[in-house]
């Protein structure tokens, strides 16, 4: 099986701890998959770990829409149409790997849409993004850091009381 480790470099911080911390938090947990696939974890604990973090990174995307919302960034449609078609391949290889399709193909596939797509998007997309949030919160003296707080809270909550 061929798959390549994603390793973090800081060239993908994009200046905001909390999106970073995220970011980062996403990487991970591809990895654990990448992982559990190599030493072929049964099928029900990868559909699990499959399924967590397809709804941590939905969640993640929905903290940056809401920024995005909250502070009237001008690309707003372009970014979350990026996402959306990610949520869609994602929400698509699960339906794969529930219709028991073998699973180090769909993580093979997951692999290479985040080495070939996901950091391209961190690096381009998401620092253009934090660089307009950060200039506008200083515009309105408030701490970038604590709005974010706010908004995962309220996202990472709801989704616990599920
Ligand atoms: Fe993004």
């Amino acid at each position: 099986m061929e798959y390549q480790k994603i390793v973090w470099k800081n060239d993908l911080d994009t200046g905001i701890q909390l999106i970073d911390s995220q970011h980062r938090e996403f990487i991970r947990l591809v990895n654990n998959l990448l992982d559990s696939t190599v030493k072929s974890e049964d099928a029900q604990s990868l559909l699990k770990a499959f399924s967590f973090l397809r709804y941590y990174i939905s969640d993640h995307f929905s903290v940056e829409e809401s920024a995005m919302i909250a502070y009237g960034y001008p690309f707003y449609s372009m970014h979350k149409n990026i996402h959306d078609s990610f949520r869609e391949e994602i929400n698509g290889m699960e339906m794969k790997l529930r219709s028991n399709l073998p699973a180090h193909d769909v993580v093979i596939k997951l692999n290479y849409m985040i080495v070939n797509w996901f950091m391209h998007h961190i690096k381009v997309e998401d620092r253009k993004l934090c660089n307009y949030l950060e200039m506008q919160a200083q515009k309105r003296q408030e701490s970038i850091g604590g709005r974010l707080e706010q908004i995962v809270s309220v996202f990472f909550k709801v989704r616990e009381s599920v």
